[in-house]
């Protein structure tokens, strides 16, 4: 039965959804969102939400961004939708546009729907044309949630249990993460154990000459923000080159100048063999991609990959659009400083924090985690301090392998106003009894 509005307008909404939407679908605050602009969510009651969260990474041009509504606009009343029967004039446009933004030698875009639909894709690709069955993902990964990517995907149990079986020949390598590794302090180490692994891999369970690809996020994102450390994807690509492997980065997460750069693997310095993105591409509307070379594309012959929506010319309007403002407002600089800056003032935080145990991240991809009294992973804490910055009026999500982590990912665009009072409602959340 739906409820009778009083004051608080969400309530019968809530009802609704607790009557016709299906469970599965978990939500991280009870609000009922009405309308967005910039930095905040509008509830039902007009009540404004500094967002952190961004649709897990999706505005970072901000809520319904001027340009990006212009562009929706007036792409709606030319075309909506074609899909593979004809080209259209908006999927090319925004092809070129990815090839001049992504590395160098990656030169040949394919558009879809969403990030496990462009890492099932990536992953066909370097199957078809290498010939070979088994991929090497990483521990902590999230690749999505179809049966391929949930099969790639470890940052918890949760995701794949009760679903199998799984796709296999896939192989779990060890992800350098310093923070949690006996060999935390020493980076070099780190690194060596996870390049170790591999190696062990190569010889107690699959052939490197079976392997298709390397899968890897450059920041573990779902599994905790956490950066792979400085010099450790280059190693990877020099294995992959050695045994004919692809490189995949998945850059859903962590592209369109999220990290302070367009894409996160520029501060490698390293050409992937394909680059996958989603999420920040178009401003919010539901697109994704994957962009590799030339010579790998052209042995994948037409038809043996397709999709009915992907790439089609409303979101892609909405990306070329999103793309512009990325540049025109120096939006990778932008997240660059202010991620800086704000990490500086929570590692201030962190030297009085009990339960703080680290700050990480790279621009404003920044990941809080917590322990416990004993230093173990505290999704408790975690859980309190997100919840404390919802009685703040502000959006917070967590992450991380046991949840232990909160992710700040705001709009690039954030004001320098409402990033100070971002960092005042955490602090405030975090001063725990
Ligand atoms: C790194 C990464 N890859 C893939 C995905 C899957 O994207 P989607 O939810 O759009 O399918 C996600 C989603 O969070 C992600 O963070």
């Amino acid at each position: 039965m739906v409820m009778t509005d009083t004051t608080n307008k969400n309530l019968s909404y809530l009802a609704m959804d607790d009557e016709y939407v299906n469970p599965v679908l978990a939500r991280s605050a009870r609000i009922v969102a009405h309308k967005a602009k910039g930095s905040y969510i509008y509830d039902r009651n007009g009540d404004a939400y500094l967002d952190l969260s961004t649709g897990i990474a999706v505005n970072n041009v901000g809520h319904c961004h001027p340009k990006v509504v212009e562009a929706v606009k007036k792409q709606c009343e030319e075309l909506i939708h074609t899909s593979v029967v004809v080209h259209h004039e908006r999927y090319i446009e925004l092809a070129k546009k990815v090839v001049e933004i992504t590395p160098k030698t990656l030169n040949s875009a394919f558009f879809a729907n969403s990030g496990a639909e462009a890492v099932e894709g990536a992953v066909k690709l370097a199957r078809y044309v290498t010939g070979r069955p088994a991929v090497i993902n990483f521990r902590g990964s999230f690749h999505g949630r179809t049966f391929m990517t949930m099969a790639l995907t470890t940052s918890k149990l949760y995701y794949r249990e009760n679903y199998e079986p799984l796709p296999g020949a896939i192989h779990t390598a060890l992800f350098p993460y310093e923070y949690r590794s006996h060999y935390k302090g020493d980076t070099k180490k780190v690194i060596q154990e996870s390049l170790e692994y591999i190696d062990m891999l190569f010889h107690q369970f699959i052939n490197p000459a079976q392997v298709a690809a390397f899968i890897i996020e450059p920041i573990l994102g779902e599994g905790g923000y956490v950066p792979a450390p400085e010099g450790f994807i280059k190693e990877l690509r020099k294995i992959a080159d050695e045994h004919g492997i692809m490189l995949i980065i998945d850059e859903v997460q962590t592209g369109f100048a999220r990290t302070g750069k367009m894409f996160c693997i520029e501060y490698e310095g390293i050409e992937p063999d394909i680059l996958v993105m989603a999420k920040g591409i178009a401003g919010g509307m539901p697109l994704s991609g994957f962009v590799s070379r030339r010579d790998i594309t052209n042995k994948w012959p037409a038809g043996r990959h397709g999709t009915t929506f992907g790439g089609n010319p409303v979101s892609c309007a909405a990306a070329l659009a999103t793309i512009d403002v990325i540049q025109e407002e120096k939006l990778a600089e932008r997240s660059a400083k202010m991620g800086a800056d704000i990490m500086k003032r929570l590692k201030k935080f962190q030297e009085s924090s009990k339960h703080l145990g680290d700050v990480r991240g790279k621009g404003l991809m920044i990941g809080l985690e917590f322990n416990d009294e004993k230093g173990a992973p505290s999704k408790e804490i975690a859980d309190q301090v997100a919840a404390k910055c919802l009685e703040q009026k502000m959006i917070v999500l967590t992450c991380g392998q046991q949840g232990q982590v909160i992710r700040l990912i705001p709009p690039l665009n954030i004001s320098d106003a409402d990033a100070e009072k971002a960092c005042d409602i955490l602090e405030k959340a975090m001063k725990l009894k």
